[in-house]
């Protein structure tokens, strides 16, 4: 009956479209279509208001990932003053219909604050003496007198989970806390000159459209780039946490290699999944399970080929920590437990260009040393094994080894796999090394099973093998050096983790 339906909860909560514009409006008012709930009676509504008990203050400490942020933000206000800089952590993006994908915070907005909340909103405000006052937009505890609590599936507490105070996120992370619903009226308030980071929060992207400059918005994102280049102790802490973690996943990956190979490659991308989840946040990126042939589709993310014991299966996998920090690994595996013949000699020819261009690590050293080292042993032995023409110098100075090396020999690492991205050229890959940089190291042959160009034997064989180096100020670590890389040491670590009843064979 009309005069029973609750008509307007939504005065206290943010308007369609503010929160999550992209939730459907009958999900957002939580009147479901075809669920088993219609609109609710007073009785209900008057109910669902009372008996909550109040939960306990219990100011939060600030996080230690918050801790390191003031400094970040102190030279992003140093370098954009007297503008208004807009951060957003970004909002769960749809997968079909009403399921999203899992929500994961920008890196720029967590590097910023330590913080993760959908929605949450980062902005420097210009003061007038020069400085930001520096202010996060968030999502306050569900209002219970409005219904919002109970009644929006999108973000009421009830279906969502609680969530702190603005009073609780100030102490856990040191930045003053504004209710997000007054956000939309001080990012458009006046005529100061503002940028933003796109493309995450529609409210932003729509609030402040015609109001930032595409190319001054680039600026803002270059600086932020450049502004993980260096890793504190908090981050390099946090990536070895990822890189102990994706260890495991390896070790857990070929213990399952019997179930993988009575199912498929989904198997190994589950196992490792399964670490990641429970340790960490989630994977860093999609993991790489490819088995044979398929080791030499760079992007192999399908996983849903044949493991076969006589094939080497190329795991490139990484753990991404509850803080965001993510590892970085390849390994090429025997999937019976020892290298064939072939796959013994493209293997040791990328371990050993991976030992050049791990040698290469130190500060001063150019970033692009280490590729070059990398190369040079790649295109020594395409020489040496007849598949191209010397001399060496003339197959690198036309890159004719690229057709079997394929990709780069790495990349800075840390909260997104391929970090820094946005960073200029003048101050990542034409620049040198500086003690706190981590960066892969991970060349790689790929024989693909149609190139007519080699030797049949050749065919099919993939190899990679990554991992994540630290520059330290007298040379470099290599933080994943508990993942056995040469060829007989990752034969023994198999061996001994499939025991002595051979654990990893079918059954
Ligand atoms: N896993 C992506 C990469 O190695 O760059
Ligand atoms: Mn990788
Ligand atoms: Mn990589």
């Amino acid at each position: 009956m009309p005069e029973e339906v609750v008509e307007d909860f939504a005065t206290s909560r943010p308007a369609d479209g503010e929160s999550d514009p992209e939730t459907p409006v009958e999900e957002k008012s939580g009147r479901r279509k075809n669920g088993l709930f219609g609109e609710a009676s007073r009785e209900l509504t008057e109910n669902m208001r009372k008996g909550w008990a109040v939960p306990p203050a219990r100011p939060p400490a600030l996080t230690a990932q918050a801790a390191h942020t003031a400094c970040r933000r102190a030279a992003l206000s140093a370098r954009f003053p007297n503008e208004r800089l807009v951060v957003p952590a970004g909002h769960r993006k749809r997968r079909s219909n009403d399921t999203n994908f899992r929500f994961r915070a920008a890196t720029e907005y967590v590097h910023l604050t330590g913080d993760q909340t959908e929605g949450g909103v980062l902005v420097l405000e210009p003061l007038p003496g020069g400085g930001h006052e520096h202010i996060l937009y968030l999502t306050p505890p569900s209002d219970r007198e409005s219904g919002e609590f109970w009644l929006d599936s999108a973000a009421g507490e009830l279906w969502t989970g609680p969530r702190m105070s603005l009073a609780e996120n100030e102490a856990r992370l040191g930045i003053t806390c504004r209710d997000r619903r007054t956000l939309r009226e001080h990012v458009v308030r006046d005529s100061v000159p503002v940028r933003a980071v796109h493309g995450h929060d529609t409210l932003i992207d729509a609030s402040l459209a015609e109001r930032t400059v595409p190319a001054y918005n680039e600026e803002l994102i270059v600086h932020l780039s450049e502004l993980r280049l260096l890793k504190d102790e908090f981050e390099v802490g946090e990536l070895q946490k990822a890189v102990n973690s994706t260890v495991r996943g390896f070790e857990d990956v070929v213990r399952a290699l019997g179930r993988a190979q009575v199912t498929s490659e989904r198997y190994v991308e589950g196992t490792f999944s399964l670490r990641a989840r429970v340790e960490g946040n989630d994977v860093g990126y999609h993991p790489i399970c490819a088995s044979g042939p398929n080791a030499c589709t760079l992007h192999w993310t399908r996983n849903d080929g044949a493991v076969r014991a006589g094939d080497l299966l190329l795991l490139d996998a990484g753990v991404e920590t509850h803080s965001l920090y993510t590892a970085d690994l390849t390994r090429t595996l025997p999937v019976a437990g020892a290298f064939g013949e072939m796959q013994r000699r493209v293997y040791d020819a990328v371990f050993d260009a991976q030992e050049a261009g791990i040698a290469a690590i130190r500060p001063g050293a150019r970033y692009r040393d280490v590729h070059d080292a990398a190369q040079r042993v790649l295109a020594q032995r395409l020489v040496a094994w007849g598949i191209l023409e010397g001399p060496v110098e003339r197959v690198l100075a036309c890159d004719l080894q690229r057709r079997w090396t394929l990709h780069g020999t790495g990349h800075m690492l840390g909260m997104d796999v391929h970090d820094c991205a946005a960073a200029r050229t003048e101050a990542y890959v034409d620049a040198t090394l500086r003690p706190g940089m981590c960066l892969t190291v991970e060349p790689g042959l790929y024989f693909q099973s149609g190139d007519l160009t080699v030797p049949k034997a050749y065919r099919g064989i993939g190899v990679r093998i990554e991992d994540d180096i630290l520059v330290t100020a007298d040379g470099h670590r290599n933080m994943s050096s508990a993942l056995p890389r040469r060829a007989d040491h990752v034969e023994a670590w198999m061996a001994e983790l499939r025991g002595p009843l051979g654990a990893g064979n079918p059954r």
